[in-house]
């Protein structure tokens, strides 16, 4: 009997000596739940859950590389021996039961930093001096909007020093144990805000045309590779589009990612919009951001993740499959269904990690499964088989 095809999305992908068993990465997700930039347990319980999800690696949330670089005073940091103890035993921890791989996200928020967590947002977006709010930083003097602060402009000695920071906060992910990095420079945040023309109003040598506007990122990315080891990945979270008229294009964007793969960069994941307000949304469906990936996949030859409302794992295969991108990235699909792995091994007929404790609620032992999740079985399977692709 011939073995069923391994569905793509299930077909292992390395990225220097960091192997994932499949496509799947859980995306960083904000949890605006840190004090001081330290993780607290609602971290243990949230990194716990997704590192069973049947994802190959869970990339943790936009973690700032100082203080004033958090978007929130929630946010993780990893700037003190604090954050990086927490963080520590928090992979510790998640390694004893699993072996998913676990990444971090590090970000300076730039003018957008200081601002109230999501569910806070009813009372105004941006956090008050009076409620502990902070002196923000950009490229430029330029508010994100009326009422925003007014960020201080960086010059020549706050660039270098916010070099360092990423650098540090680069040695401090190593000792933490993470396997890799993104490095955030999208949705508006300080990396982001010196690429778009929109907000880098600089006269120096950082700002003007598309090269000297990518100086100070790929500066920062160039001296955290080599603050990084060798055989680790690290990727860069990148905008596809800012959505705002005289914005970021794709164009700039397949610029970027060739100037990162030269630099060595492994992967890059295009994100868009939220530079400034105004953003001319298209609309927002299903794979609605696949197209950047695509492009800059197949125009740079980058490994790429696509990111942006991948659903269910019939999408996330016929976009791998079909070479759109290397990887799916998913968001809110896994803080909906926290078994978005499992499940997607199910439908497509592949084999998934289930944790030892958990595999009595998968089809191989629970005859209720094609029920809840509309999955068939093979004939004769019954109880003791696989789901597999109908
Ligand atoms: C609660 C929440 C927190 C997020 N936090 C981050 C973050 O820390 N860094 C980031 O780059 N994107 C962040 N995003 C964006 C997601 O990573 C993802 O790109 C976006 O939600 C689109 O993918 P999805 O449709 O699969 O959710 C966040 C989104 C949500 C819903």
């Amino acid at each position: 009997m011939t073995q069923p095809e391994i569905p793509h999305l299930f077909r292992p992908i390395d990225l220097r000596d960091m192997r994932l068993p499949n496509r799947i990465v859980v995306s960083p997700l904000c949890q605006f739940s840190a004090v001081d930039g330290t993780a607290q347990p609602w971290h243990w319980m949230h990194l716990g859950g997704l590192a069973v999800s049947g994802a190959s690696l869970v990339i943790m949330e936009a973690t700032g590389v100082s203080d004033i670089g958090r978007i929130t005073a929630g946010c993780l940091g990893l700037y003190s021996d604090a954050n990086e103890a927490a963080l520590t035993k928090l992979l510790a921890d998640t390694r004893t039961f699993c072996d998913t791989k676990i990444g971090i996200q590090l970000c300076h928020a730039g003018r957008k930093a200081s601002t109230r967590r999501t569910w806070e947002l009813a009372r105004g977006n941006v956090l008050p001096p009076e409620e502990g709010g902070w002196q923000v930083e950009g490229p430029s003097a330029q508010p994100y909007a009326d009422g925003w602060p007014m960020p201080v402009a960086l010059d020549e000695a706050g660039l270098a020093r916010v070099l360092d920071q990423f650098v540090a906060s680069t040695r401090r992910a190593h000792r933490c144990g993470f396997d890799m990095i993104e490095i955030h420079a999208a949705h508006g945040y300080l990396l982001h805000e010196f690429l778009s023309p929109l907000t880098n109003l600089r006269t120096d040598r950082h700002g003007g045309s598309a090269e000297a506007r990518m100086q100070f990122p790929l500066a920062v990315a160039r001296a955290m590779r080599q603050a990084w080891p060798e055989h680790k990945p690290m990727g860069m979270r990148i905008t596809g589009q800012d959505w705002n008229e005289g914005g970021i294009t794709l164009d700039d964007a397949v610029m970027l990612a060739q100037a990162l793969r030269e630099i060595g960069i492994d992967y890059v994941t295009p994100s868009a919009g939220n530079i400034a307000p105004g953003m001319k949304l298209p609309p927002v469906g299903p794979g609605y951001m696949v197209e950047f990936a695509e492009r800059i996949r197949h125009d740079c030859g980058i490994t790429t993740m696509a990111v942006g409302m991948i659903i269910t794992p019939a999408q996330a295969e016929a976009l791998i499959a079909e070479g759109r991108a290397d990887i799916a990235c998913i968001g809110r699909g896994f803080l909906d269904d926290p078994r978005w792995g499992w499940h997607a091994a199910a439908a497509l007929g592949a084999q998934g990690f289930v944790p030892p404790q958990y595999a009595r609620a998968t089809p191989k032992h629970w005859p209720a499964y094609p029920l809840v999740h509309g999955v068939r079985l093979r004939d004769g399977e019954g109880i003791m088989g696989h789901a597999t692709r109908e």
